[in-house]
């Protein structure tokens, strides 16, 4: 069914939730991937894919090192933009807000559910400082892994942040080029305002 606000959920974060869950069904490796584009103190963007760990009507959450670049950028400048493509489907949706850092006991809840490999492997990088060898870090890893036999404890540096959306918009191909555009906007009151987009 071609997408309109009427056929769309008038909850746009809902609404994404059934588009990841449609892109999963349709066999996507990882339907959770986004692009995050942040922004440092001088207005330069950069943006990296990250993974959707989280969603509800709050917003969008992911994990991450809070001393890497996107960790610095939103530390000084609180907003980010999210873009979704999903190929099997020819859809995409994008996300815009501000952020929040998520509480250290949600970090750590997260942190849990993690492989004890990817926690060593997280615990031995200063994400996006440079390191002479890959050999420094698999040493690290190991000095690790020695030091916490049982529960390896989450690191000072490392934890999650909330997308708090303002504006979520959706977009379907369709014949021509003539493309479906849904763009939702947060009012004052916190109702969503869906309005059609040209394409
Ligand atoms: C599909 C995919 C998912 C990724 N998910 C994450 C993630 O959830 N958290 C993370 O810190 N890095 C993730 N990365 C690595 C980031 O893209 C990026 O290289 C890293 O976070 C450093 O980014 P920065 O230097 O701009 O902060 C992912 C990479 C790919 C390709």
């Amino acid at each position: 069914m071609p997408i309109d606000a009427s056929t769309l959920d008038p909850d746009p974060l809902r609404q994404l939730g059934a588009w990841v869950d449609d892109a999963g069904r349709a066999g996507a490796v990882l339907p959770n991937a986004f692009a995050l584009a942040t922004a440092d103190d001088t207005g330069a963007p950069s943006v990296r894919f990250v993974l959707l760990r989280g969603l509800d009507a709050e917003g969008l959450r992911y994990f991450t090192y809070r001393g890497s670049r996107k960790g610095r950028d939103v530390a000084i400048n609180p907003w980010a933009s999210a873009a979704f493509w999903w190929p099997a489907l020819d859809r995409q949706a994008r996300v815009s807000g501000s952020i929040r850092l998520l509480s250290d006991e949600e970090s750590l809840a997260y942190w849990r559910t993690r492989p004890r490999g990817s926690q060593l492997s997280a615990s031995a990088s200063a994400q996006g400082q440079e390191i002479g060898s890959r050999h420094e870090l698999e040493v690290r890893v190991a000095e690790l892994a020695a030091r916490h036999p049982g529960v390896v404890p989450l690191p000072p540096m490392w934890g999650g942040y909330l997308i708090v959306p303002r504006i979520v918009e959706f977009w379907e191909s369709r014949s021509d080029r003539l493309h479906d555009r849904i763009e939702y906007r947060r009012g004052g009151d916190g109702t969503w305002l869906p309005r059609r987009l040209q394409p």
